[in-house]
């Protein structure tokens, strides 16, 4: 097995690995599996509309700003739409959340069988893509609280609650990557039998890599522990990698090592990444995989959400690059 997981020689697609997950739940109802092919759908919908983007001329802005004060992505709107159409007809679904809707959209209460929150950043990283850059997709699902009357509130719980999470990378392949809270699985997209293929199991993250990612352009305005560290990394030799798409991003790490900083800034005092769609379910692939998620000095997971569209500063990667980066923030 190398570092990044063990490579598999049976042919297992998503959906089977899934299925055959739930056989370990008794009980399971199978409703957890329905919501992961929906998911699986879309990103293969999405994927087939990335890669024609330019063809059918739907890249460059939508000519709309969204709830995040940034202008939406004709392929924003495009994505969020095809993951709405295939996990809206789910019946075990509560409420879906978007980093692209304003508000939540609520499916059906506790008492019509509404059991998980699905929440999803529908295309991360999506400026890059008039460039042919990496995209992806990110999600995380949570149980739905039916107590709780307000949508907002049901899905603003810390991400140590998430019970799946994960991303879709659209880049030269396009990768699934998902935990269910034992280890992180990758799957590649086979398009010539329309099959998310299991390539590797138990994904674990090198504990070091001198390598780190943030966009220097900031350095400036960040607070004074992430401008120690940079130094201290410079002084130590450390590389240097950053395609400004999270998913691209986090990807690397994941394989590689390396941590990722999206510290504070003078435009995004309380840091530009979402804790619910972007933080969240990074922080849960990182952590499953032997790495670590930081915002300022507190676990990702254990941050208690107080609003839908909260952001965050971000820290994750390699358990050691991560408490490199603490050392000079403490
Ligand atoms: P999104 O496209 O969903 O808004 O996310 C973009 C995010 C994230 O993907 C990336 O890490 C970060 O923006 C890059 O920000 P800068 O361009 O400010 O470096
Ligand atoms: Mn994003
Ligand atoms: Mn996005």
């Amino acid at each position: 097995m190398d570092q990044s997981g063990s490579s598999t020689s049976n042919l297992f697609s998503l959906q089977s690995h899934i299925l055959s997950e739930e056989t370990l739940h008794p009980g399971a109802s199978g409703d957890f599996s329905w919501i992961i092919s929906a998911i699986s759908l879309a990103g293969k919908a999405i994927a087939d509309r990335v890669r024609r983007a330019r063809l059918e001329n739907v890249l460059g802005d939508q000519g709309a700003t969204n709830v995040q004060g940034e202008s939406q992505q004709r392929m924003d709107v495009i994505a969020n739409d095809i993951l709405m159409r295939c996990l809206g007809s789910r019946a075990s679904i509560a409420v879906l959340a978007s980093e692209e809707d304003e508000e939540p959209t609520i499916m059906r209460r506790g008492t019509e069988g509404g059991k998980y929150c699905v929440l999803f950043d529908p295309l991360d990283g999506s400026s890059t893509l008039d460039t042919n850059g990496a995209v992806g997709t990110i999600f995380t699902i949570l149980r739905n609280d039916p107590m709780i009357e307000s949508a907002e509130r049901t899905v603003c719980q810390p991400g140590r609650k998430q019970i799946a999470a994960g991303y879709i990378l659209y880049g030269p392949s396009t990768a699934f990557v998902i935990t269910t809270g034992s280890g992180v699985d990758l799957f590649e997209l086979n398009p010539n039998i329309g099959s998310f293929i299991l390539v590797k199991k138990g994904m674990r993250i090198p504990p070091t890599k001198r390598v780190y990612s943030v966009n220097e352009a900031y350095s400036s305005s960040f607070p004074d522990g992430y401008q120690e560290y940079l130094k201290w990394a410079h002084a130590n030799y450390y590389s240097s990698r950053y395609i400004g798409s999270l998913c691209a991003d986090v990807h690397r790490i994941l394989i590689n090592g390396g941590v990722f900083l999206y510290p504070p800034t003078t435009s995004h005092p309380d840091g530009k990444l979402r804790l619910l769609y972007e933080a969240n379910p990074m922080a849960m692939i990182m952590e499953q995989a032997g790495g670590m998620s930081i915002c300022g000095t507190t676990p990702t997971l254990d941050v208690q959400p107080k609003k839908l569209h909260e952001r965050v500063p971000l820290v994750l990667g390699s358990s050691d690059e991560v408490k490199a980066v603490m050392r000079h923030l403490s």
